[in-house]
């Protein structure tokens, strides 16, 4: 791993999040990898991500081969698809940092909180993975939409929970990077509360026709 910035791999990163987030992190200097289920998804991807403005670009591979290329992997795939993709790189992922960004929502009552047996899906990512990868949880609450146009400000706060210390200050600079500001909330256990609070988000996005809400941690100086 380069000393101060570390290779980022993004499963999923065709997708809105882990599209919105590779771009973020490539235009603050990090060698990003998008990973797809096919090659030609991820290329595609990476292709359309380069085209708004990077000058460092985007990668496009496998979402296995990028797993291996990363020395941090952020999944950024639906709940309904987050054990397939554990499963797929579980090996390949053993001694890196990896972000779940999982929002367990189980439609279509995606405005209720819907909590699985595991506890939460980042729980339940630490669980099958083992104690040698070191899960944390971010990014639940951040709305993806615009998050490509630089700026705009996704008026957030990203709750980051992880049972590492250090990997959780990775993360928390990982956020910042990406314009946002990171909070190390706890313990992998906390991340119920972030995952929980996307569905209370969606309700008041509904109710108050509000184009993407978040929240903010109030009473710090941190700016
Ligand atoms: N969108 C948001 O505003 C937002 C905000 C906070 C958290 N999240 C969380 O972030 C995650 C991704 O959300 P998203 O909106 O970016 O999702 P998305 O765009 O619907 O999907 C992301 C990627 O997941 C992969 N995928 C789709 N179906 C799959 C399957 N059957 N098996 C394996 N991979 C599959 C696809 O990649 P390939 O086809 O290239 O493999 C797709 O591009 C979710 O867990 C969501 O809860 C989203």
């Amino acid at each position: 791993m380069n000393a101060s910035k570390p290779i980022i791999a993004i499963l999923g990163g065709s997708g809105d999040l882990g599209g919105g987030l590779a771009w973020r992190w490539a235009r603050a200097g990090y060698d990003v990898v998008i990973g797809s289920r096919t090659q030609e998804k991820a290329e595609q991807a990476a292709a359309e991500l380069n085209n708004e403005g990077l000058t460092k670009p985007v990668l496009g591979m496998s979402n296995e081969a990028a797993a291996k290329a990363g020395d941090v992997v952020v999944m950024t795939v639906p709940f309904a698809n987050h054990q397939g993709t554990l499963e797929s790189v579980k090996d390949i992922v053993q001694g890196k940092v990896f972000i779940d960004v999982t929002v367990p929502l189980v439609p279509p009552k995606v405005g209720t909180v819907q909590l699985p047996e595991g506890g939460s899906a980042c729980v339940m990512a630490q669980d099958f993975l083992g104690d040698e990868v070191k899960v944390v949880s971010a990014f639940q609450n951040v709305a993806a939409a615009h998050l490509t146009d630089a700026s705009h400000d996704p008026d957030c706060d990203v709750l980051v929970c992880g049972n590492d210390k250090e990997a959780c200050a990775l993360v928390v600079e990982l956020v910042e990077a990406a314009g946002m500001r990171g909070w190390h909330a706890g313990p992998i256990a906390n991340s119920v509360v972030a995952e929980a609070m996307t569905s209370v988000l969606i309700t008041l996005n509904r109710r108050y026709k509000i184009p993407g809400s978040g929240f903010r941690i109030t009473g710090t100086p941190k700016v």
